[in-house]
């Protein structure tokens, strides 16, 4: 019985010990910028100073019991620690570790999150359709684990929601404005799955009969007409839930006070003060005529609501992730908020001018509905000049990273550019 005790404390004693150890390299990783700036011998050098320096103070013994196991589970994009070997040996012989560190085999990094998007020679389509499929892999990993069993007619309902299509562009937006500055992909996923899951919720509630009453999404059945309308509904709910269980779990940043500052961001977005609100008066200017003559005021901040807090917040909540100083985290939030204007200005062009079949969901809905849009007051052409110029204010406002946003940038453009 005692023995057993013992031998129980002991686990639990190495099992605390190597959680906070794991914090502490990944913490120390994030303090050197490791992550997108990885390649750069310096950062790397940097981090393996850190981590040296950190690492002193723990037990010789407990060290050697951590090994590769611990660096494999650290979710700091630490493929090339497979190359290090035990943490003993790190400690063994730094000099031989940090030159290892130096040149990464690329078949050790090979089919990492990194290194799928850290191929310079991808096209910008290329690279959203990359991120797109590792977030997609993702979420499915994550309604898996967290949502409800299989066989459940809601966990096909939210697999319908989520999964078989979309361009994911929130959650690539997380990855992106944190590889800004400088984490890793695979650091930023699950915040960035918390944004999708919030994304198809709204998607799958906007429609609904009571909203837009829409039968196709995404090129196939919405929810609602692949299940029913109490289905949909549900499915959304456990949706928005979800996404805010993914933020709190360790697993999405081991910093408890950045998870709590990533909730709140999302939060902000998506309720009564964001989209929700959007949604409102969106709907009560197609339903309830409020207000009579909507002003082209009137409709950006509908539009800013409905759409522009989520995508305002997917940027915002990248740089929070990845620790950007306030002044950094503002520049990414009024990028984000540019480019949502021009994301739905985007969207209401294709609904008037699109091809459904390549859009992916019914077209020229709006203006029968009497949807309150920048299109409908003031005409394609002029919308179009709407968007260039929010296109163009986003990119003006990336100007102090130069060439390193060069993806948001482009990210920027392909709202005006996009087919769907
Ligand atoms: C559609 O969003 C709804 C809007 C907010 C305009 P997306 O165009 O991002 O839709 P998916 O996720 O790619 O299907
Ligand atoms: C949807 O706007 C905004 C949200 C889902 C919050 P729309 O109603 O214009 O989007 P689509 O055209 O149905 O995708
Ligand atoms: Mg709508
Ligand atoms: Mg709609
Ligand atoms: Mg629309």
């Amino acid at each position: 019985m005692r023995a057993v005790a013992v031998h129980r404390l002991r686990r639990l004693a190495l099992d605390q010990l190597e959680m906070r150890l794991l914090d502490r390299i990944r913490l120390i990783g994030h303090e050197v910028g490791f992550g997108r700036g990885w390649r750069e011998r310096a950062v790397r050098q940097r981090f393996c100073g850190a981590l040296l320096r950190g690492l002193r103070t723990w037990r010789l013994v407990l060290l050697r019991l951590l090994t590769l196991r611990l660096f494999c589970r650290g979710g700091i994009d630490c493929g090339w620690a497979l190359r290090v070997g035990p943490v003993h040996t790190l400690l063994a012989s730094p000099r031989c570790c940090i030159r290892s560190l130096v040149a990464p085999s690329p078949e050790v990094r090979q089919g990492t999150p990194s290194a799928v998007l850290g191929n310079p020679r991808m096209t910008f389509v290329q690279r959203l359709g990359a991120a797109a499929r590792l977030i997609d892999q993702r979420l499915s990993e994550l309604l898996a684990e967290c949502g409800p069993e299989k066989g459940e007619r809601l966990a096909a309902a939210m697999h319908h929601a989520v999964l078989g299509g979309g361009k994911r562009f929130r959650p690539f937006l997380v990855v992106e404005s944190a590889a800004l500055f400088g984490m890793a992909p695979e650091a930023a996923l699950d915040a960035a799955a918390a944004f999708e899951c919030v994304h198809c919720y709204s998607l799958a509630h906007d429609d609904l009969p009571a909203m837009d009453d829409d039968d196709m999404r995404r090129g196939r059945p919405t929810v609602h007409k692949a299940f029913d309308e109490w289905t949909a509904i549900l499915a959304g709910d456990a949706l928005l839930t979800l996404a805010f269980e993914i933020v709190a779990r360790p697993a999405t940043h081991p910093a408890p006070a950045t998870r709590a500052e990533i909730a709140l961001v999302l939060a902000h977005s998506a309720g009564g003060r964001g989209m929700v609100l959007g949604q409102m008066l969106d709907l009560a200017a197609e339903k309830r005529g409020e207000p009579a003559v909507p002003s082209a005021e009137h409709i950006r901040r509908l539009q800013a609501l409905k759409t522009g807090a989520l995508l305002a917040a997917s940027c915002e909540a990248g740089a929070v992730l990845a620790g950007a100083k306030s002044d950094e985290r503002a520049i990414l939030r009024r990028y984000g908020e540019w480019l949502g204007l021009a994301f739905q200005i985007a969207d209401d062009l294709l609904d008037a001018e699109g091809d459904a079949a390549v859009v992916g969901k019914a077209t020229g809905k709006d203006s029968t509905a009497g949807k309150a849009t920048l299109v409908s007051l003031i005409g394609i052409a002029a919308a179009r000049d709407e968007l260039a110029k929010a296109v163009r204010e986003a990119e003006r406002i990336l100007a102090p990273f130069g060439d390193q946003a060069a993806t948001l940038v482009e990210a920027a453009r392909f709202t005006a550019s996009r087919g769907n």
